[in-house]
């Protein structure tokens, strides 16, 4: 196991003083990020005692230490999983030779490039959820907002770590530019579009925990085959601290449905809007958004760029072992291409195309599989509350902005529709400004009593930790 200092300013298992050059650029981005934070982080909770969860080592059986800390006083350590001895590269064209310790020179641009990329969207969701903890459900929720928010502070710095030790003068400014961008901002807007999307009540934040973070395990799991071994090691220890971001999306959105089913039996109409809930066919809406907005953040269908990726061995396939062949220089994937002639979409056309290119769907089709369990679990609780409606994944063609969809209209079961059509039922298929402020009007009241419970929401099952659900995870 590595050894793990956590005496000094930044814990670490990298043994951070044996490199002074790096520990001091490491030293001198450490107040400018915690400025960061102060800035853009959670607001009005920074004075406030907050029960985390904070990353101590990367044993499996004891890796976190749960105590109340104050957030800007966090302890935000680098963590990388530890060696995988005599380690060789699992796929591409240096399939089988030792992974990288250090940068090939010829990938440096593409690998700054992928990790430049994942570092942005940690920040990124921190801004996005910055104003949540103004309109929490319960004081057990805030603590999970918070929990995951200092954990994505956490993951810029395992990305900002790769960038000032193996990027030179490149990294450090990438490392200054991380700190730059700002979510939703016009002029220094966040690198990828499900990050500038505003996230501006709950319903949102449990999708974007359920959706986004999970585009977020992929693409980690997806940097964890990386040659580069660093990297691999990096994205591997992420992953547990990501686990807990899914768990709060996929509870949270369980207790929203569960909530939303018990005010439809106490009305006579089961309407849950009028008993002050949120309906399931606004929930739909919202699930239609966030996992839309989510697929479009794996990149396009056919990409060039996802071949080179996969062929200088930098990023692979979701849990590469699994698979047979590791060059994968002869198969095909099969995907529906759009037939547009005139500007005017005819038909879609199985293409098949060879399998480098299509490395971005392969890692889509695990998503899509993956977002699908969460939904099924959902659908057996409608089931069995006797209530016909059911929670469905539009197609992955529903809504797109970016790859060969985007600019395109379908319906959400993946039909071709005309750009009129979709304009006249998108409020049914995605939220509508009147949904945003119906569900923002749910939350306008926020609840710090430890013992309260929004109406919309159902209590959690149990606490953090061992925690009583009203423990005082937050004291405010
Ligand atoms: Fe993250
Ligand atoms: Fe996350």
């Amino acid at each position: 196991m590595s050894n793990v200092v956590n005496s000094e300013k930044i814990p670490n298992n990298v043994d951070l003083s044996a490199d002074k050059k790096l520990q001091r650029a490491l030293e001198a981005w450490q107040p400018k990020f915690v400025d960061w934070w102060k800035e853009m982080g959670p607001e009005g909770f920074q004075a406030d005692d907050v029960y985390l969860r904070t990353a101590v080592s990367v044993d499996s059986d004891g890796w976190a230490q749960y105590d109340f800390v104050k957030m800007p006083d966090y302890r935000w350590g680098i963590f990388l999983a530890d060696p995988v001895a005599d380690r060789t590269i699992g796929f591409g064209d240096f399939y089988g030779q030792p992974a990288w310790q250090t940068i090939p020179g010829e990938f440096r641009n593409a690998l700054r490039r992928l990790v430049v990329t994942q570092g942005d969207t940690e920040p990124a969701s921190v801004e996005q959820q910055r104003l949540l903890g103004q309109c929490c459900p319960s004081v057990y929720d805030l603590r999970n907002l918070f929990q995951v928010n200092v954990e994505e502070g956490r993951h810029l710095w395992a990305m900002v770590y790769l960038l000032q030790s193996y990027f030179g003068r490149d990294g450090r400014e990438e490392a200054e530019g991380l700190l730059e961008r700002r979510s939703g901002n016009a002029d220094k807007p966040r690198i990828l579009g499900a990050f500038n999307e505003p996230c501006a009540h709950w319903l949102s934040f449990f999708c974007f925990t359920y959706f986004t973070d999970r585009d977020g395990k992929f693409q980690l799991l997806a940097l964890a085959e990386s040659g580069f071994d660093p990297l691999a090691r990096t994205t591997r220890f992420m992953l547990t601290e990501e686990a807990h971001h899914m768990f709060v999306g996929e509870t949270g959105l369980t207790r929203v449905i569960e909530r939303s089913l018990e005010l439809m039996k106490k009305n006579s109409n089961e309407d849950a809007r009028a008993e002050g809930g949120i309906d399931l066919a606004t929930i739909q809406r919202y699930v239609n958004f966030w996992y839309s907005v989510s697929l479009d953040l794996f990149g396009g269908e056919i990409s060039s760029n996802a071949a080179s990726y996969f062929a200088s061995g930098l990023k692979g396939r979701a849990k590469e072992d699994k698979y047979e062949d590791h060059v994968a220089l002869t198969g095909f994937h099969a995907i529906d291409v759009p037939v547009v002639e005139g500007g005017v979409l005819k038909s879609l056309k199985s293409e098949e195309v060879p399998l480098r290119n299509a490395m971005n769907e392969v890692l889509r089709d695990e998503y899509v599989i993956d977002s699908q369990r969460g939904v099924d679990k959902w659908n057996k609780l409608i089931e069995k509350a006797g209530v016909p409606f059911r929670i469905t994944l539009p197609s992955r063609r529903f809504h797109r902005q970016s790859g060969i969809y985007a600019g395109l209209h379908f319906d959400p079961a993946g039909n071709p529709i005309s750009k009129e059509e979709f304009e006249t039922k998108k409020f049914e298929w995605i939220p509508s400004p009147a949904d945003d402020e119906f569900v923002k009007s749910l939350m306008s009241k926020p609840i710090y009593d430890p013992k309260g419970m929004a109406n919309w929401i159902a209590a959690p099952p149990r606490g953090i930790k061992g925690q009583p659900v009203d423990f005082e995870y937050v004291r405010h």
